[in-house]
């Protein structure tokens, strides 16, 4: 009999309810004894459900009871999701969450308490939702080297950039309707300007490469300087443009690490990936390359991961199974700038020699074009180029009012 208590009682807490009741026989069956949510913390009032007698608005309530073996922390947030997580483990609870934010700060931290105390920490939910990802990283593709790790890993962003791709929807009112669909939150800012998807990609290199890759050493761009125009070029270019979570291992042991946006051509497994659908590809080098696709977001999809992982741990009760990873706090994550990859770039000049001028400091590029291109803006791909030596000739070029109007990076997946 495994007792479970639930932290937060949001979209995705009262998922995890919804699912632990609904699907109880099979979960019983596949976890070989019998489950139950014995407690649920929150502190607002939820009366006139069928379990309301379960809610308790003191940890302590959950933290002292020892019938309790496996908590789901779905509050969100560090704090105090971090202290609550720790005490849980240190008494001996396994600890599942579904908290992309939590795991990204303190993953390290966390698997080594769930560790010390034999005990784990799950978080299967914390990337891609209901997508298989953390397990089949750890346990299916376990025999690769993963040379590389790219998806497209924040669902609202996707949305917002699908309406713009296929309907022309210019940003601000596909963020509009992403809010009023209930897909982006009421301060989008995680979502458009990157946060979300960087955590994500921290945890999928940490996973990857195994060391703690901390947010703020990967490089994030978010989608709100993208235009239609840079869209539409996009399009004669061959391809479409998304955000792009992605990390590489390097020759050196080093990591590169980066979330932005990207061009992606059209028959590459990424460019189909739409609305608030998610997609992660990854690169081993005894697979190639293998794609998860799915629902990266939602109340169900993201309590169907959280339970997995209540499952997964009742079932390695008394052990301590958890992947894990090292801290790491030095400088594993490469400098962008010391990068080379290619670009596209949109300038703006009344200069009649402009085209001529980028070309000699870029060396070969490639014209795009657009409908409606007014006469002093021009569009060009390059070849792969050292980003820290692409930027001083765009300052130069700056100089001499040669405009950046757009800058974006292509990839090849
Ligand atoms: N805001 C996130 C998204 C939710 O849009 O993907 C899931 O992490």
């Amino acid at each position: 009999m495994a007792k479970v208590a639930v932290l937060g009682h949001g979209v995705v807490g009262s998922g995890v309810v919804e699912v632990m009741q609904k699907n109880k026989s099979v979960i019983e069956k596949k976890a070989g004894q019998t489950m139950e949510v014995k407690r649920i913390l929150d502190l607002r009032e939820f009366p006139g459900l069928p379990y309301s007698d379960k809610f308790t608005k003191d940890f302590q309530d959950i933290l002292n009871d020892d019938e309790i073996s496996v908590v789901a922390e779905v509050m969100g947030g560090t704090h105090p999701a971090f202290e609550f997580a720790t005490a849980c483990l240190e008494k001996g609870k396994s600890v599942v969450t579904s908290n992309k934010e939590l795991v990204a700060a303190k993953g390290a931290e966390l698997l080594a308490t769930a560790r010390k105390n034999n005990v784990n920490f799950f978080f299967e939910a914390s990337v891609g939702g209901g997508i298989p990802i953390i397990q089949p990283l750890h346990l299916c593709l376990s025999a690769n080297r993963i040379e590389e790790i790219a998806g497209i890993l924040n669902g609202t962003t996707n949305f917002i950039l699908t309406k713009m791709i296929h309907e022309n929807m210019p940003f601000d009112q596909a963020l509009k309707l992403a809010q009023e669909l209930g897909y982006a939150e009421k301060d989008p800012t995680a979502d458009i300007e990157g946060h979300d998807a960087c955590r994500k990609i921290c945890i999928l290199a940490s996973l990857c490469y195994g060391k703690h890759v901390y947010p703020e050493s990967v490089h994030t761009e978010g989608i709100t300087g993208l235009t239609l125009e840079d869209v539409a070029y996009a399009g004669d270019w061959g391809g479409v443009i998304k955000l792009i979570g992605r990390a590489k291992r390097l020759e050196n042991g080093m990591v590169s690490a980066m979330v932005c946006p990207a061009f992606i051509p059209n028959d590459s497994q990424l460019a189909n990936i739409n609305d608030v659908f998610n997609g992660i590809l990854v690169r081993g080098n005894a697979t190639g390359d293998v794609v998860f696709y799915g629902k990266g977001a939602g109340k169900l999809p993201t309590a169907s991961a959280v339970v997995s992982d209540i499952i997964a741990a009742a079932k390695a009760h008394g052990t301590s199974n958890s992947l894990t990873w090292a801290d790491c706090h030095e400088d594993y994550v490469i400098d962008y700038k010391k990068c080379d990859i290619a670009f596209y770039l949109r300038f703006v000049s009344n200069d009649p020699n402009a085209k001529a001028k980028v070309q000699a400091k870029l060396g070969t590029v490639h014209f795009l074009n657009r409908d409606d291109q007014p006469v002093n803006e021009f569009a060009v791909t390059t070849e792969t180029l050292n980003e820290g030596a692409l930027e001083q000739a765009l300052d130069e070029l700056s100089k001499e009012n040669i405009k950046l109007l757009g800058k974006i990076r292509i990839l090849d997946y």
